[in-house]
């Protein structure tokens, strides 16, 4: 059989650009190895799709060349994606933060690219894996379960490693390095961090004490959201976003009240209550099991009237800043991203095509880009597979 472009993947990227080179008269074929197309699409967003942000910029995304992604993303907008959601009539909402989550289902954005898909009379075949992918003059030969197929161009969207149990596989990587690209080192993005030790001996028993708001730190970078805690760890979207930015052995911090002044919060406390203990105190501001057990483990606490004044900006000081230490990080079982992947410098920014190899695509998840939670990384799979679907 003989195509003019087939993509490798049938998840948001790949069914993206196919939908895009169709609509230009391309004769494409989607290969999944999965038994359905978008499988993590279905299970996105707690079943809703948080199918873009509506401030996505070029800095909510971590890449070895940080300008990589401005133009597709300039390209294709997430007022692009808006349209095409609202023209297929799926009812959406702004969660925070500019999220957009369908009203009803994930399915229903699942559904709206498969119909893109007939009408631009794209092909979709799930339960055939790849065997070999090679050059064979100006085309590609790539073989299958299901028999060999020829192709004038081959887009890569086979997504990252992030939950093997659904699908994921290195093999996006492996067909980089066939082709003489350099793949940067991939680790877990978005995952809940794990403790050890004395800090989850301390903490452990807290699973499931969640604070609204708390601001997790790595650096110069810094999150402001909910904070939750696991039987391993910690997590909540504080802790996702920061994860992204956070190796062994850095220092993470985390600020336990970031919206409210401790230190002149506890002296006016001091004032009003003199006789209570201090965790008693922080119990109305921190949920109560946490500041009993900072209070037990690593500040103390006694009757607000024996602190004096610097002791108490001291504490305060040290909530603003409470220094966690992470062991790791739960890994791809649970991560919702890969960090690293297919090195941009060998990609054209505009089209995603292989610089060394004419007819190459990479987009998605596969490439070097990792955009923050909250939509971000559905844009960029959108926004690639609409620059490779250009051009293809
Ligand atoms: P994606 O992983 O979607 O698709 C790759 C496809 O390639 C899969 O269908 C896979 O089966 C196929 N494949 C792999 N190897 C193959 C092979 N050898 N042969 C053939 N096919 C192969 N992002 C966001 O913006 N908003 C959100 O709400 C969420 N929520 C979310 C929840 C969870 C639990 C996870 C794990 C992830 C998210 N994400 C997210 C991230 C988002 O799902 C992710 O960034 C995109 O799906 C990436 O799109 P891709 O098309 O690149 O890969």
């Amino acid at each position: 059989m003989k195509v003019d472009v087939l993509v490798i993947g049938a998840g948001a990227a790949g069914l993206m650009c196919a939908i895009t080179a169709g609509r230009r008269g391309r004769q494409v074929l989607v290969l999944d190895h999965a038994n359905k197309p978008g499988k993590k699409i279905l299970m996105s967003g707690g079943g809703r799709c948080n199918f873009t942000n509506l401030g996505v910029t070029p800095a909510q995304y971590l890449s070895a060349n940080p300008h990589f992604a401005k133009s597709a993303l300039a390209r294709y907008t997430p007022a692009d994606f808006i349209a095409l959601v609202e023209r297929h009539r799926i009812a959406y909402h702004e969660k925070e933060q500019g999220q957009l989550f369908c009203d009803e289902s994930s399915k229903l954005i699942v559904r709206m690219l498969l119909d893109e898909c007939a009408a631009a009379k794209v092909r979709v075949e799930t339960g055939c894996g790849i065997r070999q992918v090679r050059k064979s003059g100006e085309s590609f030969a790539v073989s299958t379960v299901k028999g060999e197929i020829h192709a004038d161009s081959v887009v890569v969207a086979s997504g990252g490693l992030s939950i093997p149990s659904m699908g994921a596989t290195g093999f996006g990587y492996e067909l980089a390095r066939q082709f003489g690209h350099n793949v940067l080192a991939t680790r877990a993005g978005l995952v809940p961090l794990t403790l050890s030790g004395k800090h989850q001996e301390h903490y452990q028993d807290l699973a499931g004490v969640a604070l609204p708001v708390a601001a997790a730190k790595v650096g110069k970078q810094a999150f402001r959201a909910g904070l939750l805690f696991t039987h391993r760890g910690i997590s909540g979207p504080s802790v996702l976003q920061i994860s992204s930015y956070w190796q062994p052995g850095d220092d993470l911090r985390i600020d336990l009240s970031p919206e409210q002044d401790l230190g002149q919060w506890l002296l006016v406390q001091r004032a009003a209550r003199p006789a209570a203990e201090l965790r008693n105190v922080l119990g109305d501001l921190l949920p109560k099991r946490l500041a009993q057990r900072l209070c037990e483990r690593w500040l103390s606490s006694k009757p607000m009237r024996q602190y004096r004044d610097a002791e108490l900006r001291d504490m305060a000081a040290r909530l603003h800043d409470w220094p966690i230490v992470a062991s790791g990080t739960e890994g791809y079982r649970t991560a919702e991203v890969t960090l690293g992947g297919v090195d941009t410098d060998g990609l054209s920014s505009a089209t995603m095509q292989s610089k060394q190899v004419p007819g190459l695509y990479f987009i998605g998840e596969v490439v070097d880009v990792t955009g923050w939670l909250g939509g971000y990384n559905f844009q960029w799979a959108w926004a690639s597979g609409h620059a490779a679907g250009e051009a293809a």
